[in-house]
């Protein structure tokens, strides 16, 4: 399959269900325009606009406290920087944990304000209700199971789930209960292959993997991994494409070294003044700059 590009037909809701069993769908997360543009002319078919925002991008040491007003700020951005890609939005903690209607009228939010197509919700049976509300409010939703980074408190950290052949079989379990509820397709993360792979046969959803081996119908990582932008942790299902990071901290030293030592700016960057006019305001040719900026 030729590689999609940001002028292939616009991806929808519709068309990323149509793609269970391949061609594999390709997700990637942006929180702002300028990765939005690059994600979506690189040809993903979604943008994630995930609470991961929170770790990546504000430096925060969990996912637990980004609000609904920054999830909103940023999912505007991304949807403006993406002209083919289906943008996602993340529902962050305590957007929906309290009622049906918290819920509900915080994923209009994501598709009102933010101009998202869809909402991911993490959590299976537990928040069946209040995916079925989002639903019923005709608002496409993206399940998340395995590892739910917003339940880290009950999960005592980022673990591995699904390891045991009960919690395999309770995976299972949601997975169905959450296609039979309407939603479009599913994150599994950090699942064992075997199990994301009896999860994706098990259901007619497409399945997007993170850290869930190679079976998933899709896959999806945080861009910042993806393009060493983030160097705290790497999760080991993290394969890291580029060290962008370490080019940008190269690119701003130089930019200091040169500063100090009066290379940058030069005639190139500055903006000249009509002769005349120059000397008629009685401003002199200033001596070229030397060490410390004095000439
Ligand atoms: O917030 C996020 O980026 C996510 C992905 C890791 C799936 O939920």
């Amino acid at each position: 399959m030729t590689a999609p590009t940001a002028a292939s037909a616009p991806m929808t809701v519709p068309a990323v269900t149509a793609r269970k069993g391949g061609p594999r769908l390709a997700m990637l997360t942006a929180h702002d325009y300028a990765l939005a543009r690059l994600a979506d002319a690189a040809g993903v078919d979604m943008v994630l606009v995930g609470d991961s925002l929170a770790m990546v991008g504000l430096g925060r040491p969990d996912t637990l406290d980004v609000g609904m007003d920054a999830m909103i700020h940023h999912t505007r951005a991304v949807a403006c920087g993406v002209l083919r890609a289906l943008v996602v939005g993340d529902m962050p903690f305590g957007s929906y944990q309290a009622d049906d209607a918290d819920a509900v009228r915080n994923a209009v939010r994501f598709l009102a304000e933010g101009r998202a197509g869809a909402v991911k919700v993490e959590g299976g049976a537990r928040v069946l209700g209040r995916i079925e509300a989002i639903l019923r409010a005709d608002i496409p939703v993206m399940g998340h199971i395995g590892l739910t980074p917003q339940s880290v408190a009950r999960m005592g950290g980022f673990k591995v789930q699904g390891r045991t052949a009960r919690a395999a079989q309770a995976l299972l379990d949601d997975a169905r209960r959450l296609e039979d509820a309407g939603c479009f397709a599913l994150v599994l993360e950090a699942v064992p292959a075997p199990v994301a792979q009896a999860v994706t046969a098990a259901v007619g959803i497409p399945t997007i993997g993170i850290g869930a081996g190679p079976h998933c119908d899709g896959q999806v990582l945080v861009s910042h991994d993806v393009l060493g932008l983030f160097d705290r942790f790497t999760p080991r299902f993290v394969k890291r494409y580029a060290e962008l990071g370490q080019a940008a901290t190269q690119a701003m030293a130089a930019f200091c070294e040169e500063v100090r030592s009066g290379a940058f700016p030069g005639p190139e960057h500055s903006f000249a003044m009509d002769p005349d006019e120059q000397r008629s305001a009685g401003l002199d040719a200033p001596p070229a700059p030397g060490p410390g900026g004095r000439g």
